[in-house]
Order: C-alpha cells, then sequence, then structure tokens
C-alpha cells in the first residue's frame, strides 16, 4: 500500500532523531524513509525498496565518527525524491542549505524545514528560494517548525496577513531555551546549571550562543516581521543579548556552560532582587507596525511584574500575542510548547503532511 507521505530528512540529532523515532513507532505504516543524512554521511533506500531505508545502515551511520566533510546530496538522488512526491525535511543548523533546497524545489521535491538560517538570512536569498518555489511545477516550502517548534506562529500570522487584517504589533517569548532559563532562574537554579539542563532536554541550538547573545530570537523576529512584509535583516532587530557579549566572544560551543558559571552569583543576585519587588526577569521580543507600514523588531532581557502574561510561562513554553486591528483590544495569544525534540519533530511531520498531501 502506498504511504501518505515520503522523507528525504537531514540532521539525527535532537529534531531529526526525534523525528526518525516518531517514523519508526506511530507513523511507520504512513510514512516512507527515502534517505537519511547527518555532518557524517548518507544513507539511501534500496532501488527495489524505495521507501525503506535499512535498519541496519542506518545504524551504521549513526555510530560513524564526527569529522568528516559534510554530504552533498546530489541530483539524481533528488530526482529520485521528487518521483515519489517526496519531502526533504531539514532538521540541521546548517547557514548555506538554501542552495539545497534551489536544487530540491526547482525539481519538483517539497522543503519543510526546522532550520531558520535559510528563511531568517539575507533577505533577497529568501526570495530566491520564495521564487523558485513559486516558479516550481508543484513544489512547496513550509517552515512552521521554525518558530515555536510546533505552536501554529507561522501559519495563524500568515491567516491573518491573507485575509486582510492589519497586524499592528507581536508581543512575544519567542526562545523556549531563555525561558526555561528565566523559570529555572526564578526558581533559584544557577544559570550554569539550568544551561546544562536545558542542553541534554534538547531545547538549546546546537551552539547555545545563538541562544544566550540573542541571535536565535533576532532570526525568529525576522521570520515573522517577513510574514508582515518586511524587507528586514537580522541585523535591524534591536538586540540586547541575556548574558554579556563578552562571555559568548570568549567561549566556544563546548566551553560556553563553563564561562556562563562566572555569571551565576550575578544572576542569582538580580533574580533575587526581581523576587524582592514581585517581578520576573523573561526575555521578550516585540514586532511593531507603524501606521504607514514600516516594520521594526527588537529583543532583550526585561523585568516584568509576577502577573504579566510573559511571566506565568512554565518550563520552555513560549508565547506571541497578535495586536491586529481587528484582534485590536484583547490580542490573539498562541501559547505553549517551545522546544524540544518531540514537539519540533511534530511540527515537520505537520508540514510534511500538508505539502505531500
Ligand atoms: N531543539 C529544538 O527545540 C528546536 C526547536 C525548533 C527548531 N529547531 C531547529 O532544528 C534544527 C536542528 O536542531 P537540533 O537541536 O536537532 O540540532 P542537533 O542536535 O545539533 O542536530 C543537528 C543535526 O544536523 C546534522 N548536520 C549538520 N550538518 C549537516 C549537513 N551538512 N548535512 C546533513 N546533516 C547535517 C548533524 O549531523 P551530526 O549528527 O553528524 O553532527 C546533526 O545530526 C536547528 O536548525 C534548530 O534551530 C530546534
Amino acid at each position: 500500500m502506498p504511504f501518505d507521505a515520503n522523507v528525504f530528512v537531514l540532521g539525527t540529532g535532537v529534531v531529526g532523531g526525534a523525528l526518525l523515532e516518531i517514523l519508526r513507532g506511530p507513523l511507520a505504516s504512513r510514512v516512507g524513509v527515502l534517505g537519511v543524512a547527518n555532518s557524517r554521511g548518507v544513507v539511501l533506500s534500496p532501488e527495489d525498496r524505495p521507501d525503506a531505508i535499512r535498519p541496519d545502515e542506518l545504524a551504521a551511520l549513526l555510530a560513524r565518527p564526527r569529522g568528516a566533510a559534510s554530504p552533498r546530496i546530489e541530483d539524481g538522488v533528488l530526482d529520485r525524491v521528487a518521483a515519489l512526491n517526496g519531502v526533504l525535511v531539514d532538521a540541521t543548523a546548517e547557514e548555506s542549505i538554501g542552495e539545497l533546497y534551489e536544487r530540491a524545489l526547482a525539481r519538483g521535491v517539497h522543503v519543510v524545514t526546522a532550520n531558520k538560517k535559510p528563511i531568517a538570512g539575507p533577505f533577497l536569498s529568501r526570495e530566491r528560494l520564495f521564487d523558485v518555489t513559486r516558479r516550481a511545477r508543484r513544489a512547496r516550502l513550509r517552515y512552521e517548525a521554525t518558530v515555536c517548534a510546533a505552536l501554529p506562529v507561522i501559519g495563524t500570522l500568515g491567516d491573518l496577513v491573507r485575509t486582510g487584517d492589519r497586524v499592528r504589533r507581536i508581543d512575544c517569548v519567542l526562545s523556549g531555551t531563555l525561558g526555561f532559563l528565566c523559570n529555572e532562574l526564578a526558581e533559584g537554579t544557577p544559570l550554569s546549571k539550568a544551561l546544562a539542563v536545558a542542553r541534554e532536554r534538547g531545547f538549546t541550538e546546537p551552539d547555545a550562543r545563538e541562544d544566550l547573545g540573542g541571535a536565535d530570537v533576532a532570526r525568529k523576529a525576522t521570520i515573522l516581521a517577513r510574514e508582515v512584509g518586511a524587507r528586514l535583516e537580522t541585523t535591524d532587530v534591536v538586540l540586547e543579548p541575556f548574558v554579556p557579549r563578552e562571555v559568548l566572544e570568549v567561549s566556544s560551543p563546548e566551553t560556553v556552560e563553563r564561562e556562563v558559571a562566572k555569571l551565576d552569583a550575578g544572576f542569582e543576585a538580580r533574580v533575587e532582587r526581581l523576587r524582592r519587588r514581585n517581578e520576573k526577569l523573561v526575555y521578550l521580543a516585540r514586532i511593531d507596525v507603524d501606521d504607514r507600514g514600516a516594520v521594526s523588531a527588537s529583543a532583550g532581557p526585561v523585568a516584568v511584574p509576577a502577573t504579566h502574561p510573559a511571566a506565568q510561562l512554565q518550563g520552555a513554553s513560549a508565547l506571541v500575542a497578535f495586536t491586529t486591528a481587528r484582534h485590536a483590544h484583547d490580542p490573539l495569544v498562541v501559547r505553549g510548547s517551545g522546544a524540544g525534540g518531540a514537539v519540533t519533530a511534530s511540527a515537520l511531520l505537520a508540514d510534511v503532511f500538508a505539502a505531500a498531501t
């Protein structure tokens, strides 16, 4: 019996791994796996069974040591994926993967991504991707998972814009990781310990400095601002990092937790001062659209009263509140788990079904 959808999965880390687990379990009979790639290599399904990679070959790929050059997905492989109405699923954090998207889309392969970089990258590169998608016979490009994992943020915003509403402001907690850190700090956990737990639970970016410096939030804010028509670049987002830039500059992805430990005492004192005033530290982003349609975006750590909606979030939850002409007095709010492997994988799968069916 044919599958509902066929996928080629890029990335076998927190998100890609969770996706493959779902595909081995509850969706095994509904979604075919045409191929899997990580930074160490590629596994393709056999010619005589094009919709199922061999488990032993996948296990061998996962067991390979890191360090080899990133694999190239050849055009012939993409043609094979296109012939089965397949979907290329990007669960990597690769910056330069836009070139692969363009080749895939041009061949009729749908692209579904959790990777913000191609969508939040230079405006002209993103426009080129959208152009290729428009010109492609039937391929679709979907990226709901890039902002707040499985929360319906891009779809909701797209519906508001398409139906002629006028977005005036978007207030958001866009980073599940920073939200988690703020919640743990409020509970008395040292920052470095909270960061280690966030990494263990799969909330952080592959390089946690992208969370701590605000780059991850700036990318999400850029994606949202572009949905309302702005030609904004990530560098236009007025950004205050969560921890001082100097700490991030002297650290690497491997040493960042050690460097951040030097900030533990300062954060503890700051959070305690706020607690005595019945306030909480949160990391807020805001997108404003003025009466002439000009869009600006900013993000940074702020102290809010304990009754503020952002202060009430638990764990790695996120929140996006849309104030529009139609939702002027009571913003339309989307809220829930904003990070983690399983929820992000579910967002990718929802986009896979939407693209392929
Ligand atoms: N974690 C979350 O909560 C969350 C939520 C929303 C969106 N996202 C996004 O999802 C993406 C993945 O995040 P993650 O947490 O799963 O990261 P991760 O655990 O570091 O996994 C990244 C994966 O990408 C693979 N990879 C790197 N370069 C590649 C290449 N050129 N070709 C094929 N595969 C390549 C890596 O290969 P190796 O295994 O060989 O290193 C690894 O398997 C990121 O863009 C992130 O922003 C994550």
